[in-house]
């Protein structure tokens, strides 16, 4: 069994057999997250879709504390073990199985740059961004990261069937709710949770909404919207 937590904006912590994993900790700047950085004390790897800092977050802090490797992008862990990060650097297609599992990298169409606290005033190139696919316990689960739909969704659902996706829904920087169900359509995933939506005004949404559009338009995708510290076993 696969218990997968949400901690708020784009952040889980997904607990299997064999080791757990965080991805996305944007925990310290986010006052909706539920727990903070120091609450992690054991972890096997954090995964990090793209360098802005509600995804990047406290990634940093905590691999240094724990000595968990940040799994991402060449170009995003370069700049984390510049700032003495561990890292494991992966690229776009590329999958590696590590202890906890498998990871393999997707694309997402976003964009991905590193604001550095030592240069507070430029944004470094932090390549592509990326969505995650992670298999754990024999399941495969995709974090889409920050992306707007594509196509190939369909591609992903098709060569990784899904027991779980999580899809952001905020609107304005990434998929609105409406594109999600839509992504939800292509992907063909069991289990759904929205991500990326209410941490801020700009990103608010109507969750009920989402999921009861889900529910009529794809009816073998089952959402669940959960609140920061809910989990969901799958
Ligand atoms: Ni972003
Ligand atoms: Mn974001």
């Amino acid at each position: 069994m696969l218990r997968v937590y949400f901690h708020g904006h784009s952040c889980f912590e997904i607990v299997g057999e064999k080791g757990t994993v965080l991805v996305d900790p944007f925990l310290k700047e986010n006052p909706l997250a539920d727990v903070l950085p120091e609450d992690f004390t054991q972890l096997d790897a954090i995964l990090v879709s793209h360098g802005h800092g509600d995804h990047l977050g406290d990634a940093i802090e905590i691999s240094k504390r724990t000595g968990a490797p940040i799994i991402g992008t060449y170009e995003l862990t370069w700049h984390c073990q510049r700032l003495g990060a561990k890292v494991h650097a992966m690229h776009i297609g590329g999958k590696h199985e590590f202890s906890f599992g498998t990871v393999k990298l997707t694309q997402a169409w976003h964009g991905s740059g590193f604001e550095t606290p030592e240069e507070p005033d430029q944004m470094r190139y932090a390549g592509s961004p990326c969505g995650i696919l992670l298999q754990m316990d024999g399941k495969w689960l995709y974090h889409a990261g920050d992306t707007g739909l594509f196509g190939d969704m369909q591609l992903i659902g098709r060569r990784h069937p899904l027991a779980l996706a999580m899809l952001p829904i905020g609107d304005n920087y990434v998929m609105g709710p409406e594109d999600a169900v839509y992504a939800a359509r292509l992907l063909r995933p069991k289990m759904l949770i929205p991500m990326h939506y209410n941490t801020f005004g700009l990103i608010e949404q109507d969750v009920d909404e989402f999921v009861s559009a889900l529910r009529r338009k794809t009816p073998e995708t089952k959402g669940y919207p959960l609140k920061p510290g809910e989990h969901l076993d799958i």
